[in-house]
Formats: structure tokens, C-alpha cells, sequence
């Protein structure tokens, strides 16, 4: 991420100074304004998001009941391709038993070969969001 943000400010200084002959302080200003978002976007999750919140995806701890309902219910609400209900306790009781930090891994992960891909498909969800959801639909389910 450093060099990104480095490598940006150094094309922004480049760009800048090749086409200086020709452009007033105002205009380069300009350029080097509309360069900037560039170096000064982020990754989800990266400490240097911190400066730039504008473009952080979530800036924010969702609870566990928000993400689900963004970003797990199409499936946990209906049991499409046979994803264990929401509230079912029969369905959920067998993965409750094995344990909340397997539940967790598969909710990151995903459980390969079902519909149940990394996330559910949420990659805007950090790791906390999705332990969340677990931790909701699992409480929600016993
Ligand atoms: C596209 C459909 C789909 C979405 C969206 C989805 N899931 Fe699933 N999920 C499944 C299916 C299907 C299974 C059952 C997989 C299997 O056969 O074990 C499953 C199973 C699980 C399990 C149990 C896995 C195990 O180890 O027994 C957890 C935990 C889980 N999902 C969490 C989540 C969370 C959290 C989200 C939202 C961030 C989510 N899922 C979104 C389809 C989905």
C-alpha cells in the first residue's frame, strides 16, 4: 500500500512537471487534485484507510444481524442449495457441534464443492464481519 501511495505521488509529480511549460499554477493544481484519490484510495481492512475514510468499503463494526441480512439471508432465509435455515435447529444442531472456530473457518472459507463459496460471496465482509454473522445466525438457531 506505501508503494502505491508512493508511486502515485510520484506520478502525480512527474505528470506535473512534464507538462509545467504549459499549464498555470491553477491547472496543475487541478491535475494534481484529481491524481490524488488514486494514491489515496484503500483496501478494506488496511491501517492507512485510516486517513481516508471517504473510500473505506467499512469503516464501521457491522453486528452480526446487519451482515446477514446483507450479506447471508438470500440463502440462510430460504435454504436455497441447501444452506441450513436461519432459526432451523435441527439443521444447525450437527455444525453447532462442531464447534464455533470450525464454523467460523467455514463462514470465511467457505465449504468447498456447495454453494456456500469464501464469505458467503461478501467481499466487501472482513473476517470480524462474517464471524458476526455466524455468531447471529447461530444464536438464532438453538
Ligand atoms: C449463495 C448461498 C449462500 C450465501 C450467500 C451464504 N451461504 Fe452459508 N451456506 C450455504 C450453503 C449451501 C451451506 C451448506 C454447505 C454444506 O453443504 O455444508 C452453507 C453453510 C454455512 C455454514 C455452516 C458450514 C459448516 O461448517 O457446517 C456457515 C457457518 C455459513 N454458511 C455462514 C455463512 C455466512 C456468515 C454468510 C454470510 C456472510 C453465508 N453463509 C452466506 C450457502 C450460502
Amino acid at each position: 500500500m506505501i508503494n502505491r501511495v508512493a508511486f502515485s505521488f510520484l506520478a502525480a509529480l512527474l505528470i506535473s512537471s512534464a507538462v509545467a511549460a504549459d499549464l498555470t499554477n491553477a491547472q496543475r493544481d487541478a491535475i494534481v487534485e484529481r491524481i490524488k484519490p488514486v494514491g489515496e484510495s484503500c483496501v478494506e481492512g488496511d491501517s492507512t484507510c485510516a486517513a481516508a475514510p471517504a473510500t473505506v468499503v467499512s469503516a464501521e463494526p457491522r453486528t452480526g444481524e446487519e451482515v446477514y441480512n446483507a450479506a447471508c439471508m438470500a440463502c440462510h432465509s430460504t435454504g436455497a442449495a441447501g444452506a441450513p435455515k436461519y432459526g432451523d435447529a435441527v439443521a444447525w444442531s450437527g455444525r453447532i457441534a462442531k464447534g464455533m472456530p470450525a464454523l467460523y473457518a467455514t463462514g470465511v472459507g467457505g465449504v468447498p464443492g456447495t454453494g456456500m463459496i469464501a464469505k458467503g460471496g461478501c467481499m466487501s465482509c472482513s473476517d470480524d464481519d462474517v464471524y458476526a454473522a455466524v455468531d447471529y445466525m447461530v444464536a438464532g438457531s438453538q
